[in-house]
């Protein structure tokens, strides 16, 4: 993460080998390099991008240097885009701890690396998550975010539901017509519908927009992550020319930026207004109502949706991998875990089904959705937290992983969870740069695997993995074949336990329950 000019290491090191950190231990040069200007950078891309793969690119890297995890690399997309793509990468879970103290790391004009967009794609000026911890604005506009995704936790179950039951009524629509159906697509469309239901209410962009508004909304993403894509041009040349080389111009999307923005104009109004209205009567919070919306488009659709997009791919694949026997178990739980109600519910998650809140925190601990987390300092989430000497079998799919008998261990582990660029026994702040959707990320993940094995007993699904999500297309879907049990679960045991899907602690209650009818 730290560039080679600010971390101090430089090729005339040896002799600091002897000297002492302030904690006693030896400092030593950090392996690895930067190799010729320009040229090295370029080598670098096409082997990350094409020649090898992220991956590999690590990998071999990392034997070169005798299996160091600590390295300085070249990181893509480099000249042209990136102003200087010197990094040292912290590939381990131990040293990328580090580098979750905002006050070691500064995070200013880093979310998407070492290439910065252009303000011009926000309205002007940047948005919170190119923000360092430090700056006050920061503090201000964080406030604001912890408060919406807090107060917005209820509409998130009804609203999941809502989308989910649209989203695989046409995916059962389409399987008729063609006998196989790619999720990704389906999940482009609804999700952002959910993403924007969930946080403001109102009509959804399917159709205040219409049909068109997952292509804007994608569109415009991609003008801020066109120089980390690969994969969606062919051929890979023309790719390179296109994507990695010069940076889109932003005039090409501003259409579709302003469509959007009058979207959440109209759809946040209330919201909008409330804080004017704090601001009026002397609140302290000077965020202008237009600052505060395009924070707000930016919120939605790239924090949110753009995490959503990447993150339930990811998801239903490494279901479809793990087979019949995890569908069983997880549709028992599902169907039999419910409370009282004929829905899925957040708290009936939390406290009946142990197995489904396991396999959401293992595919966003095997996958985190944003898998690079940069700061003047740089770290890869996926080595960090695929680390052998945390997690037992680390680089494997382990659906129990987190259903342990003691909280110690299970809080131990997900110390080590870092998806949302910060431990998930942790939380977001106004003094952090942790994402506040993590809640309600973490109940995404949750509500997809109970609602799909509520409809179906299992599915097939073909997955091919690509740089930015996987692609999952579904070849057969069998649907259920018994209903929801729902049990009445009377409490008799309360312990005060960790949970990441309600605020903070929560009780967890293990109950004694009956069957109803
Ligand atoms: C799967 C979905 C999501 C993923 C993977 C995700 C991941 C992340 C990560 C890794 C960061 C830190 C970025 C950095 O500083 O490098 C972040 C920041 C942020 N996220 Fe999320 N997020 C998701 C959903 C959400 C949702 C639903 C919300 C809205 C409630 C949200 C709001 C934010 C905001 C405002 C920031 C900036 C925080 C700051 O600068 O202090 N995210 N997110």
């Amino acid at each position: 993460m730290t560039t080679s000019s600010s971390n101090g290491a430089t090729p005339g090191d040896e002799h600091k080998s002897q000297k002492l950190s302030p904690s006693g231990l030896p400092i030593r040069a950090i392996p690895g390099g930067y190799g010729v200007p320009f040229l090295s950078p370029l080598r670098d891309r096409l082997d990350y991008y094409y020649l090898q793969g992220p991956e590999a690119f690590f990998r071999t890297r990392i034997a070169r240097h005798g299996g160091a995890t600590v390295l300085r690399v070249n990181m893509p997309p480099g000249p042209f885009l990136a102003r200087d793509p010197r990094v040292v990468a912290l590939l381990d879970a131990r040293s990328f701890r580090v580098l979750l103290d905002d006050a070691k790391v500064d995070k200013s004009g880093t979310l998407d690396g070492t290439f910065v967009p252009s303000p011009s794609l926000f309205g002007g000026r940047f948005p919170l998550a190119f923000l360092d911890a430090a700056d006050p604005r920061h503090a201000q506009l964080k406030r604001v975010m912890i408060s919406l995704a807090v107060s917005r936790m209820h509409a998130v179950a009804p609203a999941f539901r809502a989308a989910f039951g649209t989203m695989f009524d046409a995916v059962d629509d389409s399987f008729a017509v063609s006998g196989k159906v790619e999720f990704n697509a389906h999940n482009a469309v609804h999700m952002l519908d959910f993403t924007c239901a969930a946080l403001f209410g109102g009509a959804p962009p399917s159709k205040a927009i219409g049909a068109d508004a997952s292509r804007k909304a994608v569109k415009w993403l991609a003008w801020q992550l066109h120089p980390l894509a690969s994969g969606v041009v062919k051929p890979w040349p023309l790719e390179h020319l296109l994507l990695h080389t010069v940076r889109l111009p932003p005039f090409l999307v501003a259409r579709d930026y302003g469509d959007l923005t009058a979207y959440f104009a109209a759809v946040a109004a209330a919201f909008l207004d409330d804080h004017a209205k704090k601001q009026q009567s002397g609140g302290p919070n000077p965020v202008s109502r237009e600052e505060l919306l395009h924070n707000l488009v930016f919120l939605a659709i790239f924090n949110a949706y753009g995490g959503f997009k990447i993150m339930l791919p990811h998801l239903v694949k490494w279901l479809a991998r793990a087979g019949p026997g995890l569908h069983a178990r997880l549709a028992a739980e599902a169907r039999n875990g419910g409370e009282d109600d004929d829905v899925v519910t957040l708290a009936a998650i939390d406290r009946n089904m142990p197995l489904v809140k396991s396999v959401g925190w293992e595919a966003l601990r095997l996958n985190p959705p944003v898998e690079f987390q940069y700061g003047r300092a740089w770290e890869d989430l996926p080595f960090a937290t695929r680390d052998d000497r945390v997690f037992r079998r680390a680089g494997e799919f382990v659906p129990d992983r987190f259903v342990v008998a003691g909280e110690d261990e299970r809080r131990r582990m997900l110390e080590h969870v870092v998806w949302s660029n910060g431990a998930e026994t942790a939380e977001a702040k106004e003094g952090n740069k942790q994402c506040p959707g993590k809640d309600m990320v973490v109940a995404v993940a949750r509500l997809m695997v109970a609602e799909l094995f509520r409809r179906y007993d299992t599915f097939d699904a073909t997955v091919v993995e690509m740089p930015l999500e996987p692609v999952v297309t579904f070849m057969s879907m069998t649907k259920a074949t018994t209903k929801p049990q729902f049990v009445n679960h009377q409490h008799d045991e309360v312990a005060v336990l960790f949970c990441s899907c309600e605020p903070r602690a929560s009780l967890i209650i293990r109950g004694t329950g009956h069957r109803k009818g």
